[in-house]
């Protein structure tokens, strides 16, 4: 067999050390355009999973690698003239150059033979070749070539940074977040062997311009970085090696093979340094490279093999490297927060390090960020404890006058199961259980305004006494045996009206017994849907009287809080968006003109409604299509609403169109609800993909919402938050008298459970960097 591998970096010489062990035979040649030791950049860092995953693939070069490798435990956040410490985190750095001669000689060892300052610019040249490693880099010339068939995205973020380096000793991964005369600054350093440390530099691109950094040297740079974090530096010079300032380019291939040629490495995708995934990714694809080769019949059947099993896993690292890039991109909203909650955010904001686990290697540092909580509610008059504060899932909340007594919210859900719009036996049970299991705050589902308001004929309503009746009934059991505060959704469906029961066809329309629908414009959801009417200036009125009316009712019913439903594509959402708006008056074009009329009936609710009790109005902070609603968008609109007298934004997104391409995953609005709260400065209630406790605590801890809803594992599960008390110890949480031996038994088994999770995870801990090293020194067995 033989392999032609264009590029030396990790990529290629990791695969051509992999696939010549499992084939001695082949004739396996690695081109590189640069001399053998030509190498830019400075150090590269790999966690200790990833050296795992090396020491069972090639453990001559582990070892290698690892004796060479500086290790740190520690990340420290360095803001505003504070440092948190967080230690447990297992990381190692290496010099790039090292690296690459390490895997160079052990190349070599194998006989693989390596081309240097070989440029190739064509692949006809390897027509005798099975298979082409293209493993030439972030600017592959290869895939750029056939990029109609290998379909690159390049995503060019607005950061710009710098990668330097220097001789000042670091003992932890470090963060520096420094203000200056022209903006933000942040620096990633790390160090990667004895007196060399990893330096890259990184700032918006209006501070860079204010800084006058565009234009100047690679030398001249790197003094304004020297000067701003000279404090720190402590006399030790930045060094430089073509430290060019750049914008990261975000690589996504919409295929990874052609024919016999495959795309290793920065070639095929690219994940962002403040993961610092690259060189991970880039070994690691050379590790599947060789198992799909192994196993599969044909390089063909090989390369299939690869593509498709690789993707999923190399997409993950991708979203947390975006969202962790979009994280300092935006650093500026969280530059207020206290710096506890800063460094809490900077840990958590992949998604990887959740609070649970920040707890199990660094108590202290969560006890500080519980602590800062708490102290941020007692600000807001709660007479609470301070120093041994509750998580923050289970510290209170106000809205105007009204207070929960926790920040677990029920999700409005609808049981399309009212008969008339009446709701029945079904959602006492449903409301009054969910209530008893713990959550701080329960949301009726899209309660509709009239008969023609209805998504369903199982939708409840609030428009007659019958209706009216059977919600307090509801509330009235609620506040009754609960501690939990009932609010109501109010909405019109518009144009996704007259459909059928979610469990006979979500948003199809209904075969018999529809009635007419409205919307902003004349356009039906799905081709076949009904076109529903325009509304003209008298419907709108209608309307408008229809939510006053029915809020007026939710009064009488009790309720204790108010939503207006401005989300995914009903009636009012329909106005919002570009996508569903093509209205020539004054209530189309602008967002300004398409907030006209939700505004004008949120006013006319909240006009109607008790001053001294919230309302909320849940929006699509997105609608996951080009030319929709975006994250700027939400900002706006949530403005206008804050404005209006809003108190909480339900910040949901999508659901308005049916093309839409939502990013699905853990947690996936909670980016949304983090914008609108920290750039609108409102209060907002973050839903979505949520399902654990732990995952509440972080949301709130980082700052990222106010309040987090839960919808699916609400229905499985009514006594989420009750569990989650008891995980946390939060036995102030009300139950009712019937149910106490139950609260007992939870809370005292969960002392143990705790207890038993912990230990299991520290049994699970991958190696400590002191066991590496003692490994690192062991006599090398024969390979
Ligand atoms: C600022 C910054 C910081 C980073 N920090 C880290 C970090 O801390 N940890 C980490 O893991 N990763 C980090 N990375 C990413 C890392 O450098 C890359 O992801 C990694 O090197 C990718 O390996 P590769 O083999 O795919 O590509 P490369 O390392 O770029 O190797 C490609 C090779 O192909 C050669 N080549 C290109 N075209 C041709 C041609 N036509 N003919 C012959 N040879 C060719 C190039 O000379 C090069 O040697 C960082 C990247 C940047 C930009
Ligand atoms: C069965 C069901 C019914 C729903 N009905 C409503 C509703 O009436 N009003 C609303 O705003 N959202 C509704 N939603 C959306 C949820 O409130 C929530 O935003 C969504 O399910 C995402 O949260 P989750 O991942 O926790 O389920 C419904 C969701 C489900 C699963």
């Amino acid at each position: 067999m033989k392999v032609a591998i264009i590029g030396g970096g990790p990529a290629g010489l990791y695969a051509a050390i992999l696939l010549k062990k499992q084939r001695a035979q082949a004739e396996i040649t690695v081109y590189e355009r640069n001399r053998a030791d030509d190498t830019f950049g400075f150090g590269v860092v790999f966690s200790d999973a990833t050296l795992d995953n090396f020491e069972k693939y090639d453990p001559p070069s582990y070892r290698r690698i690892t004796q060479e490798f500086a290790y740190w435990d520690d990340i420290a956040v360095h803001f505003r003239g504070t440092v948190h410490r967080v230690g447990g985190n297992g990381f190692c750095g290496c010099s790039r150059r090292t690296l690459l001669v390490i895997l160079q000689e052990r190349a070599r060892e194998l006989g693989v033979m390596l081309k240097f300052e070989t440029d190739i610019d064509d692949e006809s040249r390897f027509a005798d070749a099975d298979l082409i490693v293209l493993a030439d880099g972030i600017n592959s010339r290869f895939r750029d070539k056939h990029i109609e068939h290998f379909q690159p995205q390049v995503d060019l973020r607005s950061n710009k940074f710098a990668w330097m380096g220097s001789t000042r000793p670091l003992d932890a991964f470090t963060f520096i977040f420094q203000e200056t005369e022209w903006g933000p600054f942040i620096a990633h350093a790390y160090q990667y062997e004895a007196g060399r440390s990893t330096w890259i530099f990184e700032t918006d691109a209006e501070t860079f311009a204010r800084a006058g950094l565009e234009g100047l040297s690679e030398q001249q740079s790197a003094d304004r970085m020297a000067e701003i974090f000279g404090w720190f530096l402590d006399g030790h010079p930045l060094l430089i090696n073509r430290s060019m300032w750049r914008n990261f380019p975000m690589i996504r291939s919409q295929r990874w093979v052609k024919g016999n040629m495959v795309l290793l490495g920065d070639a095929k995708a690219t994940a962002h340094f403040s993961i610092g995934s690259g060189t991970k990714l880039a070994m690691e694809d050379a590790i599947a490279l060789a198992d799909a080769m192994a196993q599969a019949p044909t390089v063909g059947a090989a390369l299939q093999t690869y593509e498709h099993g690789r993707r999923e896993e190399v997409e993950k690292t991708q979203h947390a490297a975006d969202v962790s890039l979009v994280w300092f991109e935006h650093v500026d909203r969280f530059w207020d927060f206290d710096p506890v909650q800063f460094a809490f955010g900077v840990m958590t904001r992949a998604k990887a390090i959740t609070y649970d686990n920040l707890t199990l290697r660094a108590p202290e540092f969560v006890r500080e960020v519980d602590k800062a909580f708490a102290k941020q509610v007692r600000a807001k008059g709660f007479d609470i404890d301070i120093d041994k504060p509750q998580a923050p899932m289970f510290q209170p909340l106000k809205l105007r006058e009204m207070e929960v007594a926790n920040r677990a919210v029920v999700s409005p859900m609808c049981m399309y199961s009212a008969r008339e719009g009446v709701p029945g036996d079904f959602h006492l049970v449903h409301y009054g259980s969910r209530a008893i299991g713990g959550a701080g705050l329960i949301f009726t589902e899209m309660t509709c305004v009239g008969r023609d308001a209805r998504i369903t004929p199982g939708c409840t309503g609030l428009w007659n006494d019958e209706q009216q009746a059977a919600w307090t009934r509801i509330v009235d059991f609620v506040h009754a045996n609960s501690a939990a505060k009932i609010c109501l959704q109010l909405g019109h469906a518009g144009r996704k009206g007259a459909t059928k029961l979610m469990w006979e066809g979500m948003d199809r329309p209904l075969e018999q017994g529809g009635w007419d629908t409205i919307s902003a414009s004349p356009l039906p959801y799905f081709p076949d849907s009904q076109v529903p009417h325009e509304m003209d200036r008298a419907a709108m009125d209608r309307v408008k009287q229809e939510f006053v009316a029915a809020a007026v009712r939710g009064e009488a019913c009790g309720f204790d809080m108010l939503e207006l439903h401005c989300a995914h594509g009903y009636l009012l959402a329909s106005f919002i968006s570009p996508l569903t708006n093509e209205r020539t008056d004054e209530y189309g074009g602008t967002l300004a003109n398409r907030l006209r009329y939700p505004l004008e009936v949120f006013e006319a609710m909240r006009a109607a409604w008790p001053a001294h009790k919230p309302m909320s109005v849940r929006i699509s902070a997105t609608d996951w299509v080009a030319g929709g609603v975006t994250g700027d968008d939400a900002v706006a609109i949530a403005r206008a609403f804050g404005e209006a007298g809003v108190d909480l934004v339900d910040v949901s997104t999508g659901q308005t169109v049916r093309d839409a391409q939502p990013i699905y995953g853990r947690m996936f609005q909670t980016p949304f609800s983090e914008q609108v709260r920290n750039e609108a400065r409102l209060a907002t209630m973050c839903v979505g993909n949520i399902t654990t406790a732990d995952q509440v605590n972080t949301i709130l801890a980082a700052g990222r919402a106010d309040l987090v809803a839960l919808a699916r594992p609400h229905l499985v599960d009514p006594s989420f938050t009750m569990r989650a008390a008891a995980w946390y110890g939060a036995s102030e949480i009300a139950c009712p008298p019937q149910y106490l031996p139950g609260k007992e038994q939870i809370f005292r088994n969960s002392v143990r459970d705790r207890q038993d999770f912990e230990d299991l995870k520290i049994k699970g801990k991958p190696k400590t960097r002191a066991e590496l090293k003692a490994e690192a020194t062991k006599p090398l067995a024969a390979e």
